[in-house]
């Protein structure tokens, strides 16, 4: 049996998860119970952005900016969009962190199928965990999201967090020339190393932004990483600023030090100290400036102490006594590439031997490893290549344990950034089932192999 586009519109793939069989096919095809009402109506559509000054660039966003709206709700309560898609090329919105059902994760084909133009799709799910998260398209990813389509989740604590001020930093380069028009998104000879970088950067879609905030304050900064292969190595020189988060999990709060490398995906949280009125201190990527931060008069609010740390998200502990291992290794395959010339998409890597192929609908039938729903895992991460591997798992977070390469202060995330030739371990309970992507967001990485699915049943 095929399933038509119409049947799901009619509503005929039922509530929640359906397996649809279709010879051996696993596709799952959801539909919100209540379509109803949304929260929020989320249009993606062509928009021309001024990087460049005086120049135009044909950007794609989300709530008609890029990168998109900031989306927020609060811990545990639902969220509901309804996105229209307004492109001329279909697409689906993944929800990057957030631990929700199979249906409602956005991968095409698994999840649902793709929003074809002109067409809407309810999402609609719970937030069970407070911190910084994201979204973006999970097709055609290096043009999707290269040309803006990333947008911030923010979901509040329940109860308030001791931070009066924030601001969202959303992080990404543009694959743009002097005149602001697109270069390629990803290009072969850089997909097979490093990954393709954007030249121009942004915070919050403008090159090199001053942001006024309140002078003597203590001001919670989400940064996030929303830039298609650049690890940002974030540093605050001259200003004290401590790690709350990382990666939508609170830590103890600790100083953020000379830098921190947040790899493609991944956030921070920092308390920062703004400094008094008219003092500037800047945001820098290594030697680079990225933004300027400017201390501006506030009320007069009295100095703010540091706030405790947040609280815990509802995570499960992995037991590491009777956890199983398994081990993932990352390779460079390049010699593999077969049938470039006749358009197959390039295969220049792999895990555990398996190259993912971005055109064959089917490798979502073959996962690379099956986990007993509500049994502990821990997975050996081992890069075997001289580049960097944010690595990232879909549907449910892990507890990073330990590193060959650095000291390791446990902690939970989605994303780990895999040093060259870094071996890591990494736990997890697999509470929930489904089939889950487990990649690198080094977009041009994912689109060239490094991608697989794990299976939770
Ligand atoms: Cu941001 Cu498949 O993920
Ligand atoms: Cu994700
Ligand atoms: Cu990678």
């Amino acid at each position: 049996m095929n399933v038509t586009r119409r049947q799901i519109l009619a509503g005929l793939a039922g509530l929640g998860v359906v397996g649809l069989g279709a010879g051996n096919m696993r596709y799952w095809l959801g539909r919100p119970e209540n379509v109803a009402t949304h929260d929020y109506e989320l249009i993606a559509a062509p928009l021309d952005v001024e990087l460049v000054p005086g120049f135009k660039t044909p950007a794609w966003a989300y709530g008609g900016q890029a990168p998109g709206l900031e989306l927020r709700c609060r811990q545990g309560e639902r969220l509901r969009v309804r996105f229209i898609n307004r492109l001329s090329e279909a697409t689906t919105i993944h929800w990057h962190g957030i631990r929700l059902p199979l249906e409602m994760d956005g991968v095409p084909y698994l999840s649902q199928l793709p929003v074809l133009p002109g067409e809407y799709f309810d999402y609609d799910f719970i937030c069970p965990d407070a911190g910084s998260f994201w979204y973006h398209p999970h097709t055609a990813s290096g043009e999707q999201l290269g040309r803006g389509l990333v947008g911030p989740l923010i979901v509040e604590e329940r109860v308030p967090s001791g931070f009066r001020h924030e601001r969202t930093l959303s992080l990404k380069h543009w694959h743009v020339d002097k005149q602001g028009a697109f270069t390629a998104f990803s290009v072969p000879r850089e997909a097979a190393r490093g990954g393709t970088p954007g030249l121009l950067s942004s915070v919050n879609g403008t090159h090199n932004p001053t942001l006024a905030l309140p002078a003597g304050q203590i001001v919670r900064l989400r940064i996030l990483n929303l830039d298609n292969t650049l690890t940002y190595r974030l540093m605050l020189p001259g200003v004290e600023a401590r790690i709350y988060a990382l990666d939508g999990n609170p830590v103890e709060p600790r100083p953020l030090g000379k830098e921190y490398w947040l790899g493609p995906g991944m956030r921070i949280e920092l308390g920062v100290l703004i400094p008094e009125v008219g003092q500037e201190i800047p945001v820098r990527n290594g030697p680079l400036r990225l933004a300027t931060l400017k201390g501006v008069a506030s009320s007069s609010e009295a100095a703010g102490a540091w706030p405790p740390p947040l609280p815990a998200n509802p995570i499960a502990e992995p037991d590491l006594a009777r956890a199983e291992k398994l081990r993932f290794n990352f390779e460079w395959a390049g010699a593999v590439s077969v049938g470039v010339e006749q358009g197959a998409a390039h295969s220049f890597w792999q895990i555990n031997g398996q190259a993912w192929d971005i055109d064959d609908k089917s490798c979502v039938e073959r996962p690379i490893a099956t986990l007993k729903k509500n049994s502990h895992y821990i997975f050996e991460l081992r890069n075997l290549s001289q580049y960097q591997h944010p690595i990232h798992l879909h549907g449910m977070s892990f507890k990073v344990l330990s590193s060959n390469r650095k000291t390791i202060t446990p902690y939970f995330t989605d994303t780990y950034l895999l040093g060259k030739n870094e071996t890591a371990q990494v736990a997890l309970v697999a509470d929930n089932p489904g089939i889950w992507m487990f990649h690198c967001h080094v977009i041009d990485h994912m689109e060239t192999g490094l991608m697989a699915a794990i299976e939770v049943v």
